[in-house]
């Protein structure tokens, strides 16, 4: 997943390219590289590292040529290494493509390709795409072969192909993945992304799934997957240059959240099989996992928002799971001189994976003989690298300073882990186990439902846009979302404090600062504690306190307790941190937008914390 840009006209098409590539930086990679054509046949260039380092690659063995595509590639499936990296070249060296998305059924069209003598060079999905293309080549012209091979492709894709058979012009396709064709004066452009071409084009033709083109530095040629004519006039982009890099939203933290049904599919992609009731993992999490103790101990450590995902992990394991957990703030897990032996399992929790007092301590579970697992989402990190076995959280690049998406796809991935092991110990009977396993299927499209409520949030979030204090309170798995909630808060918005508590500790603090008009965030949906929510609710409201409530849909009772009502959908308890995340992100973002905070880079705070 990342970038993709094609070009084809007059120019010489490495400077188009790099600067295209260069257009996308900010949207996160760990490697680059280009395909182009020229009277010498097909050359490709790639690079682990930035662009920069890429282009002084191709200053030092420099390729000429009109016609050419590229890509920046963020690793999901399989590390960050030069052979990983696109563009990806057929057997015979003179096909090359770049994608973005999943090939879901790699695995099986790989195993076929391999019977028919075709050679793999990495480890990605991307490459059966090129072998697939290079198999019905020797059969049919470029066009069509590129169109069968599309036939038998399952998930999304965006794809580019240049073919040294059919030299004059790029080949291009979308399925679930962007992709957008820039037309300019005698010259046209592929892009997965509109800010990679506004500087030389402004007319853009938007891709529809299973369209494929051909496309021509006089323009594009649409067709069907069936080879059908598909007529498309192409639209003016009149978004700045800012504005397109947040796909018309005006900060990453909003797009993010957005992005969340999208990233938690990817996250149980390939894991959850809902129909099997089953969980299937990685060969090396799986004989991690496998090659447990029954009596392991488990500490999860992480920062932030991560230790927050880290909290609702302590609640799923040792509810469903059944297995000890502790959870630390890697800050003092560091220094508090916890006792390990090979027994102990220390779950790193990070999105970066490269988080300094995280990284530490997992340094030092491993000197003291415990054995790692991280939770990470960004592959080839440090603590990736350093890990026994790593559960990715496959969420994407997230660029606004605050989490939402990783700290979702995190409490995802620890669900993950948490029904593996719970199966692996036997400790949910099976009338439960479907419950649980259908609830973690259908998050994605809770979460979308859960996106509905955003009018309704950006009002409340107006109404109490001028107080300066807040508290979040929830008890069990949303205790951690009060947390969460307080966090995203102060962080988005820096003249307020917000303080996150467990509902069941009110009274014996925070009572105290309760007066007219004070704004208390409260999780009230589904639960077994759900009563004692209520009690809390109306001690906040005997003292004139505003309780703003994030209750389940269908909780006709919670009205009269409610100053302010926010809905979300009914979901598994364990699973209604995520669910209920989306309106504490939202709430969040308004109040920051209403006092005019700098939301995706709030002072003082950094995305990543490299130094103690
Ligand atoms: C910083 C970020 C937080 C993040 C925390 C942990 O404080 O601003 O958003 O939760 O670091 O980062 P990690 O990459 O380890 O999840």
């Amino acid at each position: 997943m990342c970038g993709i840009v094609g070009y084809v006209g007059r120019a010489p098409v490495v400077e188009a390219l790099l600067d295209a590539l260069g257009r996308l930086e900010y949207r996160g990679y760990d490697s680059a590289g280009v395909a182009v054509l020229n009277s010498q046949g097909l050359e490709v260039r790639k690079r682990v590292g930035k662009i920069r380092e890429l282009a002084a690659t191709l200053r030092r063995r420099p390729i000429t040529g009109h016609l050419g595509v590229g890509h920046s590639r963020w690793a999901t499936h399989g590390e960050p290494t030069e052979r990983n990296a696109h563009p990806h070249v057929d057997c015979t060296g003179k096909l090359a493509v770049v994608h973005n998305g999943i090939i879901e059924n790699y695995g099986p069209l790989k195993e076929r390709l391999i019977a028919k003598g075709h050679k793999f060079a990495s480890q990605t999905d991307t490459e059966v795409i090129v072998h697939l293309v290079e198999e019905f080549a020797k059969r049919h012209p470029i066009p069509e072969a590129f169109r069968l091979a599309l036939k038998e492709l399952r998930g999304s894709y965006a794809v580019c192909l240049i073919a040294e058979q059919d030299a004059k012009r790029l080949f291009g396709a979308k399925n679930g993945s962007p992709l957008i064709v820039g037309i300019g004066q005698h010259e046209s452009f592929f892009a997965s992304d509109v800010p990679a071409i506004l500087s030389r084009t402004r007319r853009v033709v938007y891709l529809n799934d299973l369209e494929v083109v051909e496309l021509t530095a006089e323009g594009p040629k649409l067709t069907t997957l069936e080879g059908k004519p598909v007529r498309r006039n192409p639209t003016t982009v009149d978004w700045d240059i800012t504005a397109a890099r947040k796909g018309g939203y005006p900060h990453f933290m909003l797009k993010e959240i957005h992005e969340q049904p999208e990233a938690i599919e990817q996250t149980l992609f390939n894991r959850l099989d809902p129909a099997k009731g089953r969980i299937v993992f990685d060969r090396r999490s799986k004989r991690f996992l496998d090659g447990l103790s029954p009596s392991e101990q488990f500490i999860i450590i992480a920062c932030g928002t991560a230790y927050h995902a880290g909290l609702v992990g302590e609640y799923m394991l040792e509810e469903l799971a059944r297995v000890p957990v502790d959870v630390d703030l890697a800050s003092e897990f560091r220094y508090r001189g916890a006792s390990l032996n090979r027994h102990t399992t220390v779950i790193a929790v990070t999105q970066s994976g490269e988080t300094a007092d995280t990284l530490a301590g997992i340094r030092l579970a491993k000197a003291q003989g415990a054995k790692v697992l991280a939770v990470c989402n960004v592959m080839g990190s440090s603590i990736a690298r350093e890990a026994d076995a790593v559960l990715y959280t496959h969420a994407g690049p997230e660029i606004a300073v605050a989490s939402t998406k990783a700290y979702t796809s995190q409490v995802t991935a620890l669900a993950l882990l948490t029904l593996y092991l719970a199966k692996q110990r036997r400790h949910v009977p099976p009338a439960q186990w479907r419950k649980l396993v259908d609830g973690l299927a259908s998050l994605p499209r809770l979460i979308d439902q859960a996106l509905a409520s955003e009018p309704a949030v950006k009002a409340i979030a107006a109404k109490y846009a001028a107080a300066r204090n807040f508290y979040y309170l929830g008890r069990r798995y949303n205790f951690p979302s009060a947390l969460e909630g307080a966090l995203k808060l102060k962080e988005v918005c820096p003249v307020i404090h917000a303080e996150g508590y467990a509902a069941g500790e009110m009274k014996h603090g925070p009572i105290s600062l309760i007066r007219k008009g004070w704004p208390v965030v409260f999780v009230a949906t589904a639960s077994p504690v759900y009563e004692k929510v209520i009690s809390n609710i109306e001690e906040v409201r005997a003292r004139k306190g505003e309780c703003i409530v994030i209750a389940s849909e269908g909780d006709a009772a919670i009205k009269r307790h409610a100053d302010s009502l926010i809905t979300v959908p009914r979901t598994e308890e364990f699973l209604s941190p995520v669910v209920v995340a989306v309106p504490l992100q939202l709430f969040a973002y308004y109040v920051a937008d209403a006092n005019g905070a700098d939301i995706d880079q709030p002072p003082n705070l950094a995305k990543s914390v490299t130094v103690e």
